[in-house]
């Protein structure tokens, strides 16, 4: 909708993601508030792939609106990166669940004192903090809100929030209630359960499309166990600690031939002070198993 504001949008131009829906769901249809507001030239940067809400091109221009929808391939794939959870849920009906982990070179997340803060630089932390304003929800386990005590909040480096704060989730069947994540700096949430599927149907009934799950060790496992995981982002520092939690508890693997492979599909340096660097690691995991 575009309330009050017709006046100044007449014979606009609206740039958009995603096809404007021509079906009333939640809300009414998109191509209605545009013709209400006389914008004259949309620019769609991808077709709807929902039937039930497409024809919103086709609609705007049998009413005179001029429609560009062959937009430069760049600004495709940005819009389809920006669009990812939502089309996630169309064809999955769940969330698209991305889990971040900070890992040592020897695969710890913690040291056997628990301290995980900070295993990775500066640009790996600053990092974090755009990629929970890019999801709806942040997710992490009763031991990690226990132990770090983080607030799950998405700040800029000098400490203020960003705009877009995502909901903040703990998951778990224990109390709460005294912990920072829970605290008044933005919505957030206890999900009093064990069971990802479940945790993942309330939070896509309430509208989330992307998760990112932060941890820690034995909810990244219960949902890699699960297959409810899509994309893994792994920030791994140049260092050991050779005891202490590993980035992911049991899954269950007993053998080789039972390994859960991953397919890296990107890696990029973040520089570290000193002139070091971590290493940004994209993954996810296989569908089918490896053979034998
Ligand atoms: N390096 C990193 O990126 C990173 C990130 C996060 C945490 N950490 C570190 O990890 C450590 C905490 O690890 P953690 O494994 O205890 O934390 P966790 O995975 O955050 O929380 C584990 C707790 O979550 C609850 N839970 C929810 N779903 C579960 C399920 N399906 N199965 C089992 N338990 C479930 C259980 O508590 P209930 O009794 O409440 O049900 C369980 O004890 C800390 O040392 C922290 O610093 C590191």
């Amino acid at each position: 909708q575009l309330p009050g504001a017709a006046a100044t949008l007449r014979g606009a131009t609206a740039v958009v993601t995603l096809e404007p829906c021509d079906h009333t769901g939640r809300t009414g249809p998109c191509t209605e508030a545009l013709l209400e507001a006389g914008i004259a030239r949309v620019v769609v940067a991808r077709r709807d792939p929902n039937p039930q809400a497409a024809g919103g091109i086709d609609r705007l221009r049998a009413a005179g609106v001029e429609v560009v929808d062959d937009v430069p391939a760049e600004l495709a794939a940005t819009a389809a990166a920006l669009n990812r959870g939502w089309e996630h849920g169309l064809v999955h009906a769940r969330p698209l669940v991305t889990a971040k982990t900070a890992l040592t070179l020897d695969g710890r997340a913690a040291a056997a004192d628990g301290t995980s803060q900070w295993i990775t630089g500066p640009a790996a932390r600053e990092e974090v903090h755009r990629l929970r304003t890019t999801c709806d929800a942040v997710l992490v386990g009763t031991g990690t809100a226990r132990s770090d005590r983080p607030t799950l909040t998405a700040r800029r480096p000098d400490g203020t929030l960003h705009p877009r704060q995502p909901l903040r989730v703990v998951m778990g069947t224990s109390e709460v209630e005294d912990l920072p994540v829970v605290d008044g700096a933005g919505e957030a949430l206890h999900l009093p359960t064990r069971d990802p599927s479940a945790a993942l149907a309330t939070l896509f009934d309430r509208g989330i499309r992307h998760v990112l799950l932060e941890g820690g060790p034995t909810l990244a496992a219960a949902f890699l166990r699960a297959g409810l995981v899509d994309e893994l982002i792994v920030h791994l520092a140049p260092t050991l600690l050779g005891a202490g939690r590993p980035g992911v508890a049991d899954l269950g693997i007993t053998t080789l031939a039972q390994r859960l492979d991953l397919e890296l599909t990107d890696v990029a340096p973040l520089p570290t002070p000193g002139g070091g660097r971590d290493l940004r690691l994209t993954l996810r995991p296989r569908i089918t198993p490896t053979p034998g």
